[in-house]
């Protein structure tokens, strides 16, 4: 019975912590997406059929390598705001 109990305690927590938010504020990440993000691609790279970016390392990856690129000095709240975003938004990981 013990047994039991703690692997639905475990369960629980493994499940909510899959459910918990990305840190970030999704629509100051919009903001910043539009200011940033736009002039070489828009958001039809986030939903098209054989997109790159299959889970939120892959995610978290790519924006800072987009943000390089940018040149843009975004500091770390602002690439969280954008990854919250575009996870909202399209990829839908979290
Ligand atoms: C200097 C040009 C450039 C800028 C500016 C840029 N990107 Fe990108 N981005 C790219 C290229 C090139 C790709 C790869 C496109 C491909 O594979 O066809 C890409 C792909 C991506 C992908 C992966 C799409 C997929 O296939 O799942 C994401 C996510 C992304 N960019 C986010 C961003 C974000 C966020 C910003 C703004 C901070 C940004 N990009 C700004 C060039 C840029």
């Amino acid at each position: 019975m013990k047994k039991i109990l703690l692997s639905t305690v475990l369960l629980l927590t493994t499940l909510s912590s899959n459910a918990a938010l990305l840190p970030g504020d999704a629509a100051n990440g919009k903001k910043l997406h539009g200011e940033q993000c736009v002039a070489c691609h828009d958001t039809s790279v986030y939903t098209r059929a054989n997109r790159r970016v299959r889970s939120v390392e892959a995610l978290v990856g790519q924006v800072q390598g987009c943000v390089r690129q940018t040149g843009a000095k975004l500091d770390r709240d602002q690439v969280n705001d954008i990854i919250r975003y575009l996870d909202e938004s399209f990829y839908e990981f979290k």
